[in-house]
């Protein structure tokens, strides 16, 4: 089923060479912090290039909620009027965050040192994600959170009256909860730190020092070291959202396994704890190259031209690499299929908690389409069957998963039978634009059933 109506099943088929430039949205990160910290300003911030997939628009309506003024103009910028750190206001309704896991997580972080109680859920896939890596460390700031028993959405949160400043060493490799902790630091008096053995992607931390908050960064043995200082008045910001690097990765993907293909992706966020899969397709000989690179924004960004690349070889992507490419494992594994060898892929347990269990998401559909796969706990190896080698033939199960369904469909284009999703509605949550996208750069994309 799709999040939002009846399932759209589409099928994807090979067709002529990919050629064109593909304009993919704005950063989905980006986008998410966008509204949430021009919520938490006082004045106006206005943004443009925001996302206008569900997800955001999603957190969108809880900032409503939860007392901002957002609004959209007719040329496409938003306008998010705030009401300051600790000035949220109680909602009067369950926030529903729909699929997304960032909006949920961030957004329970940002009223959880307000003395406000706010009631959350989501769609199948959302209510079935874990909520404990987030309201576990909320907890040590006073904030007490009641869910189902599985520590599962629908959740109600009670904001600390007199938060307390926390030292939190995250568990697991996360972004979503270092930000949670880290905006929930922002209404707590004194300093909030935030250690993580591995590096996530640091939206957070630019965009938080960008609105005028005190934080920094240090790198120690026992890994990043983030300190906020509480209690800010943080400053209504102009931004421009970069386009997003995990949105670039189906069209680039598609392009480097689809004979004859020639494709630019202008204007990608190469933020270096986000760009690990680019690196990984240059490692396994991808036809990829950055163009024009530049700094906006305060962010690396550079246009990406891919080509067909018939000689890619599989590798084993080092493991201290994964949170810099955590969304980009179900293409990279379509990429290894069209690949000659193995790509191995270790040390990705977070796979297996995301909008699906992706490791088993695609392993299944992989082998539907006639790709031998073999998975563990935290790890997958994808045996490659060279270029233009997978049988297809087969419909697949998406699971409410946006970035299953894309994957598969960009493997149909390459695939010798074709591949059919059974359901690309959850698309619509990150790039709702995919398939006019697609179908503009020449790929064979139909609605109808196989
Ligand atoms: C995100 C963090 C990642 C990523 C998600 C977006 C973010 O999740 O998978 O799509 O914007 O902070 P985790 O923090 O669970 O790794």
């Amino acid at each position: 089923m799709s999040s939002h109506g009846d399932p759209i099943p589409m099928t994807a088929r090979r067709g002529t060479a990919l050629k064109g430039i593909a304009d993919v949205p704005g950063d989905k990160s980006i986008s998410h912090r966008s509204l949430i910290l021009g919520a938490l300003s006082v004045g106006e911030t206005r943004v443009t290039g925001l996302l206008e997939g569900q997800d955001v628009l999603d957190t969108a309506s809880a900032m409503r909620a939860f007392g901002a003024e957002v609004t959209r103009s007719d040329d496409g910028e938003w306008s998010i009027h705030g009401v300051g750190v600790g000035g949220f206001a109680e909602p009067e309704d369950v926030i529903d965050c729909g699929n997304s896991g960032t909006g949920v997580r961030l957004i329970m972080g940002a009223m959880a040192t307000s003395p406000i109680t706010a009631t959350f859920t989501g769609d199948a896939s959302l209510r079935s994600r874990p909520m404990a890596r987030v309201t576990d460390p909320l907890a040590l700031f006073g904030t007490q959170a009641f869910g189902r028993a599985k520590g599962q959405l629908p959740m109600t949160l009670i904001g600390a009256a007199d938060p307390l400043p926390v030292t939190y060493t995250t568990p697991v490799p996360s972004a979503q909860v270092k930000s949670a902790v880290l905006l929930a630091g922002l209404n707590a008096p004194g300093q909030t730190v935030v250690i993580e053995a591995e590096a996530t992607r640091d939206h957070s931390e630019r965009m938080l020092a960008g609105f005028g908050a005190e934080i920094t960064t240090e790198i120690t043995p026992e890994g990043r070291v983030i300190t906020l200082t509480g209690q800010p008045d943080l400053r209504p910001q102009t931004i421009v959202v970069p386009r997003d690097p995990s949105s670039a990765a189906f069209p680039v993907c598609a392009a480097l396994i689809s004979e004859g293909s020639d494709i630019l992706v202008p204007n990608i966020g190469l933020n270096p704890t986000r760009a690990g899969l680019f690196e990984t397709l240059r490692d396994m000989g991808a036809d990829l190259t950055y163009e024009n690179p530049r700094e906006e924004g305060g962010e690396p960004v550079a246009d990406l031209r891919a080509r067909f690349s018939p000689e890619m070889k599989g590798i084993e992507v080092p493991p201290e690499r994964a949170a810099s490419m955590i969304d980009e494992y179900p293409i990279l594994s379509v990429v290894a299929a069209n690949a000659e060898g193995a790509t191995v892929m270790r040390g990705v347990k977070e796979l297996r908690v995301k909008e699906s269990d992706r490791i088993a998401a695609m392993a299944d559909g992989l082998r539907a389409c006639g790709v031998e796969v073999d998975d563990g706990p935290d790890w997958w190896i994808v045996h490659g069957r060279g270029p233009g080698g997978v049988t297809g033939g087969a419909t697949v199960a998406t699971h409410l998963d946006h970035r299953i369904a894309m994957s598969f469909l960009c493997a149909g284009f390459a695939s010798q039978q074709g591949i059919t999703v059974d359901d690309a509605g959850p698309i619509a949550t990150s790039f709702p634009i995919f398939e006019p996208l697609m179908r503009d750069l020449g790929a064979q994309l139909d609605r109808a059933n196989r």
